[in-house]
């Protein structure tokens, strides 16, 4: 399988690990590493030698969020009519099991693409968090609707509305990962956890997916699609541009709540 510069991609036995690759910007999930790994994970669901996806990062961050540079001076009307996000449907299409290996930190879009993952496997280092509400914007990936699945509606608002970061533990307690285990054994665990499942039935173990997804995602379309929507609308305030713009310049923002 070729290899793209915003992931590698590699098959270990019926594994298929996928790893973000832009260390510059602690993984942040630009349109380019959206496509390419929309596009690995897509041919690698198509593979039926493949049983299983590992999603991991670096130990420094899984992913750090959307890419505020990329999104900093776009408009309303480029978000909507980009439907910008809109992508990452097809990754929670692929059928075949895919688990996320997390260390550091997994925030914003970074958070997001863990929960749209089946499997969490956490090192002790993982910090885990929305914090786009100190950009001028709220999540736009599906945060909302899934955090509050996976933690309770008191604990998602708290994290959503102050952009606090969890930590490992809290993050197992709070039922959002399903495994802590030492940093330095994060892929490993997820390798190993993704071989058991690749040693089963593909087609029973896609079943067993499905049928999990039922009950966890009936009526999540609709909020997803109507948070993809009140979040381009945040980039019709000027709040957007101040606090997109305080992070790349270092500064504290100035919100003028407008
Ligand atoms: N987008 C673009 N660039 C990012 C980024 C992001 N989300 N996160 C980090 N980077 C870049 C930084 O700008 C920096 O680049 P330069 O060297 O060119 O300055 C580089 O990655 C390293 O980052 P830091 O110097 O900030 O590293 P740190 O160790 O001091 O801090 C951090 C780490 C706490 C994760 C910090 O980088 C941070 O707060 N990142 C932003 C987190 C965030 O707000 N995520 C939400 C994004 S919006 C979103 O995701 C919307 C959605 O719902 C999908």
């Amino acid at each position: 399988m070729t290899d793209v510069k915003t992931i590698t991609v590699e098959r270990r036995g019926r594994v298929g690990l996928v790893t973000l690759n832009r260390p510059e910007a602690l993984n942040a999930l630009n349109l380019e590493l959206m496509t390419d790994l929309v596009a690995a994970a897509s041919e690698l669901d198509a593979d039926p030698g493949i049983g299983a996806i590992v999603v991991a990062g670096s130990t420094k961050a899984f992913a750090a969020g959307a890419d505020i540079k990329e999104m900093v001076s776009k408009d309303y009307q480029e978000m909507y009519a980009a439907d910008w996000f809109a992508g990452w449907s097809r990754f929670t299409a692929v059928r075949t099991p895919v688990i996320a290996a997390v260390s550091g930190y997994a925030l914003g879009g970074g958070c997001e693409l863990v929960m749209m993952c089946d499997i969490v496997i956490a090192g002790e280092n993982a910090k885990f968090g929305q914090p786009e509400i100190k950009l001028g914007v709220i999540p736009g990936m599906g945060g909302s609707q899934r955090l509050t699945r996976a933690i309770g509606k008191a604990k998602a608002m708290e994290l959503i509305l102050t952009g606090r970061t969890m930590d490992a533990a809290e993050a197992e307690r709070a039922g959002l990962v399903s495994r802590v285990v030492p940093t330095g054994s994060v892929l490993d665990e997820a390798m190993s956890t993704a071989a058991t499942i690749g040693s089963m039935s593909l087609p029973i173990a896609m079943m067993a997916k499905e049928v999990v997804n039922a009950a966890y995602e009936t009526m999540l379309e609709n909020g997803i699609r109507f948070e993809r929507r009140v979040f381009h609308s945040t980039f019709a305030t000027e709040d957007q541009k101040e606090g997109m713009s305080a992070f790349i310049e270092k500064r504290d923002p100035e919100f003028k709540n407008r």
